[in-house]
């Protein structure tokens, strides 16, 4: 079990049959996910991919977009225009909550809980709703490498249900953080929860992030190098809401979760990780995602502070490399074999 390849199939075999956890259900389209969903992924920055599982199931990327959607904003407005509007302390609380947001700064406290999420899709630059949704999905396109489309089904459910969203949203507009335009900035924001991804594009995205902002396969910009800081940072301390102070002690990787059952990981030039299985818990974190998470930074050494810091010590495997197969294919684990 000296390399990622085995290391994956193990963790694979070893939580396929964790069932704790429950689908998240206050997004009614939510709870058609199978519960039986497993995915691994990891992308390298030179593009090599590992992977097992059900790597190509489709799925909504949910709160995974804000950290994509936040560079976008970086990129549209700067970083000191938008931390006057949003802010980056963690909060501590659930994603969704209302309380701090009237009860302190009048500012969201950052990006990735709803309130700075819903913000940071009303500084989306475009002369209306419909440029405004299509240059983030040119954004979406640029990190996964193909043609994107959203979920409307999951959509509509979204808004029809949103109400806690829509609460979020007049609460902003009341301290000058949005503009009056609240229906649809509320529809980009639910348009780039329903983005329709699979545990593959997802360690794709992150190997953007981990690749100086190149999609390490098509080679295209995401994003500028320059925000790439930015958006670890948020990751790093509030990626996992209020699991985010344990997931930096425990785990180490700036990552961020979504209610839909993916999490992704960002190993800085070296690779991208994502898990995907949608049984989550109270905080909306997959229970099996946590659980390969740290399972790999503590084979592989990839917590942050470990000491001595390696780039990446996974990666370090070229002996048992097959150069000659397909990477793709080489490491995809057969389902259809008995364990
Ligand atoms: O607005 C919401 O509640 C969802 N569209 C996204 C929430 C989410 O994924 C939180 N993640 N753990």
């Amino acid at each position: 079990m000296s390399n990622l390849p085995e290391f994956i199939k193990f963790l694979y075999q070893e939580y396929r049959h964790l069932n704790s956890g429950s689908l998240a259900s206050y997004i009614p389209e939510l709870t058609k996910a199978n519960p039986n969903w497993f995915a691994i992924s990891v992308v390298t920055k030179e593009g090599e991919i590992f992977e097992i599982g059900d790597s190509q199931e489709n799925f909504t990327i949910q709160s995974i977009s804000k950290v994509f959607v936040y560079g976008m904003a970086l990129e549209d407005c700067d970083r000191e225009t938008l931390l006057e509007k949003i802010g980056v302390e963690p909060t501590g609380d659930p994603f969704n909550s209302v309380i701090r947001l009237d009860e302190n700064s009048k500012r969201p406290d950052n990006p990735m809980v709803n309130a700075g999420a819903i913000a940071t899709a009303g500084l989306i630059k475009g002369a209306n709703a419909t440029e405004k949704l299509n240059r983030m999905l040119d954004m979406f396109r640029r990190y996964i490498g193909h043609d994107v489309f959203i979920n409307a089904p999951v959509f509509m459910s979204e808004r029809a249900t949103g109400h806690r969203n829509r609460a979020l949203a007049n609460l902003l507009l009341n301290f000058g953080i949005i503009e009056n335009n609240i229906e649809e900035i509320l529809d980009l924001y639910f348009q780039q929860c329903s983005l329709v991804v699979n545990c593959h594009d997802l360690a794709v995205m992150a190997a953007t992030l981990a690749n100086r902002g190149v999609n390490p396969i098509t080679k295209e910009q995401g994003i500028k190098p320059c925000y790439i800081r930015d958006i670890l940072s948020v990751m790093y301390t509030c990626g996992m809401y209020n699991y985010a102070g344990e997931w930096a002690y425990r785990v180490g990787i700036p990552a961020k979760s979504g209610v839909s059952g993916g999490i992704i990981g960002v190993i800085p030039d070296s690779a991208g990780i994502a898990v995907f299985s949608p049984l989550i818990d109270s905080r909306g974190n997959s229970i099996r995602g946590m659980k390969v998470f740290e399972a790999l930074s503590d084979k592989f050494n990839l917590h942050l502070f470990d000491y001595p810091l390696p780039k990446c010590s996974f990666l370090d495997i070229s002996e048992n490399r097959i150069e000659s197969i397909p990477k793709k294919i080489e490491f995809i684990f057969d389902k259809t074999k008995p364990l």
